[in-house]
């Protein structure tokens, strides 16, 4: 048996140095130290031979063993090597080429109105909220003073998700969510801009669209102040020389409510094609907290008064960047959007 022994060991390191590919150097592997390798068996074989020759023989395939795996790995893992060098090198990138530079991009017209908004209610203490996009109908209509059966529901048509969700059809949910959050403390001195969604679809009318929800509550708050509010924000929007009038309307979640038109800002108020020769637009609804919409809040109506606005993003965009149909804000067409 070592005389076996030592014909395999010398024969095997003999193979193990000739062989030229990597399938070969696995198959000597398999061949040797797999499970019916020559190794293999003769460990087996050991069981056989006289009980005083077992250790001295064990030692010996062990021994061999042992020196054969060792050279088996070290060549292949110095051809691993190799092989890892040789794709480096293949591989390796010129880091001194000139890269790819993209493109400048540019705010969406509709996001710069936002933070010009944004800028302008900060500006006078306001703070920004946020509501989900997805409402119960609890917050979009209940609490806001239009219960199940209110007519009013039928002015904004909603995409119902379920009985109790809806995609919220206007950002003055977020009036209620607001109060809650705050109560009992005061002011509640938010803006809260974000999607709204209506089963609507024309030149003006696009099925998802952009508010901005205003809300102040405190002790005392007057519709004088509102006013003060609406014509300073109008002013920075839309230039110093804007005047404001307030129109008697109806919300369910104001009273009184009011209907805010600015004095046209193509024309002066000279009377134009755009104002349709009556020197005013429509730009957003407003009015003073309904009681209800500030219990509903958790407030005591008696105790104190809010004023509320909803403005339509897209409507000042269009108004402020003279563009006449608004699908092309949604188009994200590049020619488009380069302009602002
Ligand atoms: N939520 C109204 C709408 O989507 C807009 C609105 C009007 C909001 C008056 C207000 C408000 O907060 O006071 O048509």
């Amino acid at each position: 048996m070592r005389k076996e022994l030592e014909t395999l060991r010398a024969e095997a390191l003999e193979r193990i140095a000739a062989a030229r590919t990597e399938d070969e150097l696995q198959e000597i592997r398999v061949r040797l130290f797999g499970k019916k390798g020559a190794l293999t068996r003769l460990m087996k074989r050991l069981g056989t031979l006289p009980p005083e020759e077992r250790p001295r023989s064990g030692e010996l395939v062990n021994e061999a063993r042992s020196r054969l795996e060792a050279v088996w790995e070290e060549k292949s893992r110095l051809w691993r090597e190799a092989a890892l060098a040789a794709r480096l090198r293949e591989e390796s990138i010129d880091i001194t080429l000139p890269g790819t530079i993209p493109p400048p991009g540019r705010r969406h017209p509709l996001n710069m109105v936002i933070a010009d908004m944004e800028n302008i209610f900060l500006g006078m203490g306001f703070s920004i909220a946020e509501g989900p996009e997805i409402e119960t109908d609890y917050y979009n209509f209940e609490a806001m003073n239009m219960p199940p059966d209110h007519p009013a529901r039928d002015m904004q048509d909603s995409f119902y998700i379920s009985e109790e969700f809806l995609l919220r059809t206007q950002t003055s949910p977020v009036q209620i969510r607001s109060m809650e959050k705050t109560c009992p403390r005061l002011p509640v001195k938010v803006i809260a801009p974000g999607k709204v969604y209506r089963n609507d679809d024309d030149a003006t009318h696009s099925p998802m669209f952009h508010q901005v929800e205003g809300l102040l509550v405190d002790r005392g708050v007057r519709m004088s102040d509102l006013k003060g509010v609406l014509l300073h924000f109008i002013r920075e929007m839309f230039g110093p020389e804007r005047e404001i009038r307030l129109r008697p309307s109806f919300f369910p979640f104001t009273e009184p409510s009011a209907e805010i038109d600015v004095s046209c800002m193509f024309c002066g108020g000279a009377g134009c094609r755009l104002c349709k020769g009556t020197g005013w637009i429509e730009i957003l609804g407003a009015g003073m907290v309904h009681p209800q919409v500030l219990r509903m809040g958790g407030y005591d109506a008696g105790a104190v008064t809010g004023f509320a606005f909803g403005v339509g993003v897209e409507r000042v965009a269009m108004l402020k960047y003279g563009i006449d149909d608004m699908r092309l804000l949604f188009d994200n067409d590049i020619r488009f959007l380069r302009q602002f």
